[in-house]
C-alpha cells in the first residue's frame, strides 16, 4: 500500500517471518520427495512451525487479540477487545507436500464479528495481497481491482474439486459442467486463499467452492470485497463473513454464475425426486 497502515504492517511482518521458514522448509520438501519415508511428517511439523511463528508476531503486536488458527484452534480475546485473527499458515498443503510451488499464509482480521482486514502472501511468487476496509486491496505496493470481463465465455473460473472423503462428487461434477459449458475454462491451483487473492487481482473472473473452513476464506472476503468484486454463499445469498460454500466473482458476472451453478444442481437433484 502506498501509506501501508499500523496494522497491515503488523499481519504483512508476521507473513513475512513465517514465510521465511516455509521458504526453507519447502526446499527440503523437495529432497524428501526421493527419501523412503516422504514428506508428510515434516510438512505437519513445517505447518505447526509457521502457525507458531505467526502466533508469536501476532499476538507480540496485539496481546489482546483472539485467535482463530487452523492447527491450534480458538483462544478468546482479553478483556472488552472484540478482535480476532483467522489463520490459515499453510494454505495449499497438497502442493507444498508434493513439491508443487503455490502455496501461501493466509491472516484475516475480525471486529465483532466483521471481516476488516486481510493479507494473503505467496512467499515463492513474493507476492503480497493486502486488503483494509474502506481502503481498498492492494499486490505489493498497487492497487487491484477485480477483472472488468463481463462476458461468460470470456471468464476462467477457478474452483476446488473433491477428493477421497471430502466432498459431493455428483454436485460438483454439475455445477462444473454448466460452468464448462459457457465459460473459457476452470482453474483447479488447490490453494483457496490464493485463488480469492487472484479474483480480486482480475487473474480469474470468478470461483466458486463448497466445504471451506474460515481461515481459507477470511482474508480473500475482504480482499475481494475491497478490489470491487461479490462474495456470497454459492446460491446467491448475502453472507457478512463465513460461509463454507462460497462464490466469489467481479460484479458483472456474479449473477449469472449463481444462474449457472444452481441450473448444474438441479441437474443433480431432479433426477433423484422422480426417480
Ligand atoms: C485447502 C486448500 C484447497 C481447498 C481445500 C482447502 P489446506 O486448504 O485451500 O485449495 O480446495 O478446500 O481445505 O488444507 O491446504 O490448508
Ligand atoms: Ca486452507
Ligand atoms: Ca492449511
Amino acid at each position: 500500500m502506498a501509506t501501508r497502515s499500523a496494522l497491515i504492517t503488523v499481519m504483512t511482518r508476521a507473513a513475512d517471518k513465517a514465510a521465511r521458514r516455509l521458504r526453507r522448509d519447502f526446499g527440503e520438501v523437495e529432497n524428501l520427495q526421493v527419501s523412503k519415508k516422504g514428506p508428510a511428517d515434516f510438512v505437519s511439523a513445517a505447518d505447526v512451525r509457521a502457525e507458531q511463528i505467526l502466533r508469536e508476531e501476532l499476538s507480540r503486536a496485539r496481546p489482546d487479540y483472539g485467535f482463530l488458527m487452523e492447527e491450534s484452534g480458538a483462544s478468546p480475546a482479553r478483556g472488552d477487545c472484540e478482535r480476532r485473527w483467522i489463520v490459515d499458515p499453510l494454505d495449499g498443503t497438497s502442493n507444498f507436500l508434493h513439491g508443487l510451488p503455490h502455496f501461501c499464509i493466509s491472516i484475516g482480521l475480525e471486529d465483532k464479528g466483521e471481516l476488516v482486514a486481510g493479507v494473503i502472501y505467496d512467499p515463492l511468487k513474493d507476492e503480497m495481497f493486502a486488503a483494509e476496509k474502506g481502503i481498498g486491496a492492494y499486490l505489493n505496493d498497487r492497487r487491484i481491482r477485480v477483472s472488468s470481463r463481463s462476458r461468460l465465455n470470456e471468464a476462467l473460473i477457478g474452483t476446488g474439486t473433491p477428493f477421497k472423503g471430502h466432498g459431493d462428487a455428483a454436485t460438483f461434477l454439475a455445477e462444473a459442467n454448466a460452468i464448462m459449458a459457457e465459460t473459457a475454462g476452470i482453474r483447479r491451483w488447490g490453494a483457496a486463499a490464493l485463488d480469492l487473492a487472484y479474483v480480486a487481482a482480475g487473474r480469474l473472473d470468478g470461483y466458486w467452492e463448497h466445504g471451506l473452513s474460515p481461515w481459507d476464506t477470511a482474508a480473500g472476503i475482504i480482499m475481494v470485497r475491497e478490489a470491487g468484486g461479490f462474495v456470497t454463499e454459492i446460491d446467491g445469498r448475502h453472507n457478512r463473513s463465513h460461509t463454507p460454500d462460497l462464490l466469489a466473482a467481479n460484479d458483472a458476472l456474479h449473477a449469472e454464475l449463481v444462474k449457472l451453478l444452481r441450473v448444474g444442481r438441479k441437474s443433480v437433484i431432479e433426477p433423484r425426486r422422480t426417480a
